[in-house]
């Protein structure tokens, strides 16, 4: 594909055929995805690659913690005050985002409102829009699922380098025809993930990824807005009119 296509092309896909991914191409486009830049060439990022029975083990694991989060997130006060022996709380590595700063919320809001309109769900339908949730858990019925680890000493660092590592695979994943959705909620369960990989200490679990061939489902259809390159450009200080 030419370059400009893959960027225009790619798109967070939340729905895949059960179509296996041929282990030779996934070791090409991890090996693709390496060529990323990073901070004095640390590379400071592990993956976690599951298929196959692990995969399913993960899918049941993780769905049932998001079954009972969401249970407890129902519940009254005094059950609440039992969560920590719930095994509802996340174990993730890092906090999840419970309140968005006030200038990004209405962005966060537009485009999930923008999925459920698209999804025909109603706002006030939490049972539909929760099911769309847990759809995240079973990772969209990918083939492939992938837990991005990386080394807590560079700080942020280390995370930037793992986005840009995140995107140059998933730029290279759609140049093969495959499709890919970043998924931060697959972070917020370490413990499961650990069952079945060895992680090295200094690593923390990032973010995770589902990969395989797009399903032909209206889901995959959605294309939420971007801001405009003005928005994105800071003004200078000074009005050019005002330069004299
Ligand atoms: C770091 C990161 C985490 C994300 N987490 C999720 C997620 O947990 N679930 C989900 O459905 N989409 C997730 N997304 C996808 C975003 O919602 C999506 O990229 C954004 O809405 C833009 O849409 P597009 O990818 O289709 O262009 C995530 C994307 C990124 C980059």
């Amino acid at each position: 594909m030419e370059f400009s296509s893959v960027l225009a092309s790619r798109n967070s896909v939340r729905a895949f055929k059960d179509t296996a991914v041929p282990e030779a191409l996934l070791e090409a486009l991890l090996g693709q995805a390496l060529q990323a830049p990073s901070w004095s060439n640390t590379q400071p990022y592990h993956v976690a690659v599951a298929r196959g029975p692990v995969l399913a083990d993960l899918r049941e694991a993780l769905g049932e913690r998001f079954r009972r989060a969401s249970k407890l997130s129902r519940a009254p006060w005094y059950a609440k005050l039992l969560a920590p022996f719930s095994g509802a709380l996340p174990d993730g590595d890092f906090k999840p985002i419970l309140k968005y700063p006030d200038d990004l919320q209405p962005r966060r809001v537009a485009t999930g409102k923008g999925l459920y309109r698209h999804l025909g769900i109603a706002r006030e339908d939490h049972a539909a829009r929760d099911a769309q949730m847990a759809r995240n858990f079973a990772f969209f019925d990918a083939p492939v699922a992938m837990f991005l680890f990386v080394h807590k000493g560079l700080g942020h660092y280390s995370t930037l380098d793992a986005g840009i590592f995140l995107q140059s695979l998933m730029l290279a994943a759609t140049d093969a025809g495959l499709g890919t959705c970043a998924q931060g909620a697959l972070a917020l369960w370490r413990s499961p993930v650990e069952k079945h990989f060895r992680i090295p200490a200094p690593y923390k679990l990032l973010c995770g990824l589902s990969l395989g061939y797009p399903a032909d489902d209206p889901v995959n259809q959605f294309r939420p807005q971007r801001i405009s390159v003005e928005q994105l450009c800071l003004p200078p200080r000074q009005a050019r009119g005002n330069d004299q």
